[in-house]
């Protein structure tokens, strides 16, 4: 079955759907994105994915095409089309079509919308094959990181890197000060030296990840202590776990950092626990519910 597209108003076959050359998504980046992950027919911590859809195209002076009530409708729509019921959906908000020039067109044009949808594997039974090996490497992105935005090249070049290094993701950190920011598309984590749970704080060096947002509020609920606090690749070096979370990946343990052992390269205590409390979450804990 081919999968189905919304572009525009439109549901298409995935093969047909275009974006016209003039998409100033397509040429500048100039535009929005989010992912959220689907579970048993239903969305993970979609209202923490739209205030952030909406939060990210307000910074960019940008208006959403439809009222987030009517998205909800074009997100469920795409899904049900596409007949999943595990997996992702995708979409992006440009600043529509214009002929090619930085400032924002003059004569005001619609944004543009695109929805797609794909199937995942469900959510893994056990931790103990889901986890990855991490390198390090600088941080080259702009200063509005807390911005969804479509312009990911510094976050391709990341990731590439990793990829040729055999790892699955990249860690990335502040060059001047050491200091690390988040992964190329995930949060990060440590359990360090002390045993605390530690991720960097939210400002505009990071995006605020709605997987975070979430293992938060139920790491709150559990009265398991936690600190937003960031750390230098050195803490990294030295903790005891580390692991990463995203809309894709839950929680998944770095058993290998830039080729060594993250404590004894296997998923430590911490990481599980919080492992299968997000798994709860995922399959519907009270605080994900629709
Ligand atoms: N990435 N940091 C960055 C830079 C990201 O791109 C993402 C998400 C996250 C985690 O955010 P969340 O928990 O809301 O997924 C952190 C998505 C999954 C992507 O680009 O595919």
């Amino acid at each position: 079955m081919s999968r189905i597209a919304y572009v525009n108003g439109r549901y298409l076959p995935q093969r047909d759907a275009c974006v016209n050359v003039e998409d100033r998504g397509y040429q500048f980046g100039d535009g929005i994105y989010e992912v959220v992950h689907l579970h048993n027919g239903r969305f993970v911590d979609e209202d923490r994915h739209l205030a952030r859809l909406e939060r990210s195209v307000g910074e960019i002076r940008l208006a959403l095409p439809m009222p987030l009530s009517s998205l909800r409708q074009v997100l469920r729509e795409v899904v049900r089309r596409n007949r999943i019921t595990e997996g992702l959906v995708y979409m992006q908000v440009t600043r529509g079509v214009s002929r090619r020039d930085h400032a924002f067109p003059t004569t005001p044009v619609p944004p543009s919308l695109v929805v797609t949808a794909r199937r995942m594997a469900p959510y893994p039974a056990s931790i103990d094959n889901w986890s990855a090996d991490a390198i390090t490497h600088p941080d080259l992105r702009w200063a509005r990181r807390d911005i969804k935005s479509v312009n990911l090249l510094p976050n391709v070049l990341a990731r590439q890197a990793a990829r040729d290094a055999g790892a699955l993701e990249a860690i990335l950190h502040d060059p001047a000060t050491g200091e690390v920011t988040e992964g190329a598309s995930t949060t990060i984590w440590i359990v360090d030296e002390t045993g605390a749970i530690r991720t960097r704080h939210l400002d505009q060096r990071i995006l605020p990840g709605c997987t975070r947002g979430a293992l938060l509020a139920e790491l709150e609920a559990e009265g398991i202590a936690f600190e937003e606090r960031g750390f230098t690749l050195e803490e990294l070096g030295r903790a005891r776990e580390a692991f990463l979370t995203s809309a894709t990946s839950f929680v998944k343990p770095i058993l290998h950092l830039d080729g060594k052992p993250v404590g004894d390269g296997r998923p430590g205590p911490v990481t599980r626990r919080l492992f299968d409390i997000f798994s709860r979450h995922v399959r519907g804990g009270l605080r994900n519910a629709a």
